[in-house]
């Protein structure tokens, strides 16, 4: 598990916008809907004051079965398997080139969730692909981002403050989610419980397919111990840009007798602003949790 801070100059003035979108892209599956993942891509390459996130199954390579089946194909011929390898990095590379390439700068991590592939050299997909984007691997499963947000100077324009409480620290918890249940109530507390141990400002999950935002206020009493400091969190289930019922084509959704799949993202957006009070810290004025879904 790799922890990974993004510092992100957010210049405030009065308020600022900053939004986090999840993903689970699914390339190279049969039900890849690519036209979803065009949609994101534009939108996040519009929306300079954002960073995003994949929740795991990038790609929709081996699962954790297949993977030990290909280990043991390989077991007497390490060559062979090394041979396979290659030919699959040239085939993804020209693919991610086209696919992530343009929005790379902005991913703040991904995690390797149940699909993709792993190397005879033991490392796999995700962690090749963040290599050449530059993109912090998160680890498999789960892993944490920080965005540390900056105000800047008014007057002197981009220049950090280094007064106290000049910076915001806001962190993440993505994971990619294990097991499910069909109803849509009992996605939102699959999240929950599965982070319940972990504390965070936002917690994004994947792999049910679901699509859900969902808010909770925590109140401990403030400093001055006269009030309560309230506090938001977002779990956020981030659907998947993967059709599972297609005219024409068996899906392994629709094999498996799976419900239909939400195809979308999830995402947070937060209001950084400045509380009136001039010589308070930056804080969260908003966030709105929500899903988009084609
Ligand atoms: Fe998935």
């Amino acid at each position: 598990m790799a922890f990974f801070n993004a510092l992100r100059d957010v210049p405030i003035t009065r308020k600022s916008e900053f939004t986090i979108r999840g993903v689970e892209p699914h390339f190279r599956s049969p039900g890849h809907y690519d036209a979803a993942w065009t949609e994101f891509r534009r939108t996040q390459e519009a929306d300079k004051n954002s960073v995003w996130v994949s929740c795991g199954d990038l790609t929709d390579d081996d699962r954790p079965s297949t993977r030990e089946r290909r280990k043991a194909m390989f077991a007497d011929r390490t060559e062979a398997y090394t041979q396979e390898d290659k030919d699959y990095i040239k085939g993804l590379r020209q693919q991610m080139d086209i696919k992530i390439g343009r929005i790379a700068d902005s991913c703040a991590g991904m995690v390797a969730g149940d699909h993709y592939r792993l190397f005879a050299n033991g490392t796999n997909s995700v962690e090749l692909i963040c290599k050449w984007y530059g993109i912090p691997y998160l680890g498999e499963r789960m892993g944490p981002v920080r965005l540390t947000f900056f105000r800047a100077d008014e007057k002197k324009k981009g220049q950090r403050l280094s007064a106290s409480g000049a910076s915001l620290q806001y962190n993440m918890i993505v994971r990619h989610g294990r097991g499910g249940g069909t109803t849509n109530g009992a996605d939102v507390n699959a999240l929950e419980r599965q982070n319940k141990e972990f504390d965070a400002d936002l917690f994004m999950g994947g792999h049910t397919h679901k699509a859900n935002a969902h808010p909770r206020a925590i109140l401990r009493p403030n400093q001055a111990f006269n009030g309560w400091k309230e506090r938001t969190i977002w779990y956020v289930r981030v659907g998947a840009l993967l059709r599972g019922f297609m005219p024409g084509k068996e899906l392994y959704p629709e094999k498996k007798e799976y419900g239909p799949l939400l195809v979308g993202w999830g995402e947070c957006t937060l209001t950084i602003g400045r509380p009136v009070a001039a010589n308070r810290n930056l804080e969260i004025m908003k966030s709105v949790g929500k899903t988009v879904v084609l």
